[in-house]
């Protein structure tokens, strides 16, 4: 009498029994269990001992044999076929090292890049509340949704979403992109679309495409970290821009551009870190220097879609000028781990930025490409912004709650409109450093200025998200910050004038 197997098929799982089946002889060759040139029992035996139909056995048996685990010869039976073995791996060391140091390029050694490791950023505790998070938490991701649509790709495109994707992306999703534009006031045609990997390679082949080593660019003077990194990289002087509350400052800007500015990189409806927006005026002055100077315009809309307020941010700049090159992500509003990004650009830069696009990476996943365009076309992210909105409102409520009762009195911000950033500027001569590792000593990671300033000269402050905490993690995370704050302040002996707390 054979011994039985001790495989045991579910009829209410979600996989069919045939591949039940498969999943579990695989499992028991990796393990050695069933070894090489094992013969498995004969179908109709099997069938009998798990009390299922002989076909459901068969077809595992077929799955397998396709997939080159086990080979089948009539009349002798089916074997475990012979696994390829690991060749053993020694690691060479008796030959020394190359001289790294001195190979490596000038570009890795940018100021900007090293910024977060000189803060010794994530060194904190285990229990640490994440107040720099850029991130939606876990429970804010669609993942049952996606998870249909990535089966449903898989399903009716097979093979085909396998493949690599056109350089410029999978069609039906630049179609979804363009639709879900136009849903925001943008005009765009699914020719105009360009599906990146990230809106971070979106911005990168905008500066490959535009600036040489030794280009002004332009800047907010603290701007998003990781266009300084990329910028930095590619050689740019960057150039920081001082602001007002409309906006850069135009006159400021006129000066610089006369230098041969390359490009002037904005991020208008929820400046990072500020997340101060650009008045309807000054959009209009933008568009009409960047003609006059014949400088273009970046515009990053990475946080579209997650304004918190009933009236919607201002005309964005690419539905003033056509000429502007636009930026947005699906990695605030829906899922990062998506990396899908879209990049619109003027006609004439297309085919740099397409070629480009090809070198680099080949284009972004065929797969992702298909399920995130089936959840477009399904409607489902409408619903799931309209909840995340909610949920957002929420949490900056909580936040400013636990602020105005945990900061010290006098320290102001400006309340958020946008569902990302709570940025708080620092009394004058407060160290923002000091505050930042006294809070990760106390278990809760916040963003200070020094990460995304330009120059060194700008305005200290902090920058504070509530996309990556729930409510009452945030309103902890304050007491924390405050705990932090008061310590800081003690030790400088920092004399900050005492204030009603107001929020502006
Ligand atoms: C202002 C800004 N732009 C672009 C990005 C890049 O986002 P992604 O590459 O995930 O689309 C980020 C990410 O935090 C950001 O803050």
């Amino acid at each position: 009498m054979p011994k039985p197997l001790g495989i045991s098929l579910d009829p209410t799982h979600d996989e069919p029994l045939y591949r039940q089946l498969f999943d579990q002889i695989v499992a028991r060759i990796q393990s050695g269990t069933f070894p090489a040139r094992y013969r498995l029992p004969p179908t109709r035996e099997l069938a009998q001992e798990l009390a299922t139909h002989r076909n459901t056995v068969v077809r595992g048996y077929e799955e397998l044999e396709a997939a080159g685990f086990v080979v089948s010869t009539v009349g002798r039976g089916t074997f475990v076929a012979d696994q390829p073995r690991p060749a053993a791996v020694e690691v060479p060391g008796e030959l020394g090292a190359l001289p790294w140091a001195s190979l490596t390029s000038r570009a890795l050694q940018a100021e900007p890049l090293g910024r977060s490791e000189r803060l010794g950023v994530g060194a904190g505790r285990s229990d640490t509340i994440m107040l720099s998070g850029m991130q939606p938490s876990p429970d804010l991701l669609p993942d049952e949704l996606f998870r249909r649509c990535l089966d449903h790709a898989m399903r009716t495109q097979r093979a085909k979403a396998l493949a690599y994707a056109p350089r410029e992306g999978v069609p039906r999703l630049r179609e979804a992109v363009a639709r879900d534009l136009a849903r925001q006031g943008i005009p765009a045609s699914a020719d105009d679309v360009g599906i990146t990997t990230g809106s971070q390679q979106a911005l990168d082949l905008v500066v490959r495409a535009l600036v040489n080593p030794g280009d002004p660019v332009l800047a907010n003077e603290t701007t998003y970290a990781g266009a300084l990194n990329l910028l930095s990289v590619g050689g740019a002087r960057i150039i920081g821009v001082p602001s007002d509350d409309e906006g850069p400052d135009l006159g400021a800007i006129e000066r610089h551009g006369r230098v041969g500015a390359k490009l002037l990189y904005l991020m208008p409806n929820c400046q990072n870190p500020t997340g101060s927006r650009i008045s309807q005026e000054r959009r209009e002055g933008l568009v009409a220097w960047s003609h006059a100077a014949g400088v273009p315009l970046v515009e990053d809309d990475y946080a579209s879609d997650l304004h918190l307020e009933s009236e919607p941010p201002a005309t964005s700049l690419r539905a003033l000028d056509g000429e502007v090159i636009y930026l947005g992500t699906y990695s605030k509003k829906l899922i990062p781990a998506l990396r899908i990004g879209y990049v619109l650009c003027p006609r004439a830069l297309r085919p740099a930025i397409w070629q480009l696009k090809h070198t680099l990476d080949l284009g972004t996943s065929a797969l992702l490409q298909h399920a995130l365009a089936e959840f477009l076309e399904r409607g489902y992210l409408e619903p799931h912004l309209t909840a995340a909105r909610a949920e957002y409102r929420c949490r900056r409520d909580a936040l400013e709650d636990a602020l105005r009762r945990y900061l010290p009195r006098g320290v102001r911000w400006k309340r958020p409109e946008t569902a990302v950033v709570l940025w708080i500027p620092a009394p004058p001569g407060f160290d923002v450093l000091a505050l930042h590792a006294e809070a990760q000593r106390a278990g809760v990671l916040v963003s200070p200025s020094f990460l995304c300033e330009v120059g060194g000269t700008e305005r200290h402050g902090l920058r504070l998200s509530f996309l990556s905490e729930p409510p009452e993690r945030l309103a902890e995370g304050a007491r924390r910050l405050g705990r932090a704050w008061a310590a800081v302040e003690r030790r400088a002996r920092v004399r900050t004038v005492p204030q009603r707390v107001e929020v502006i």
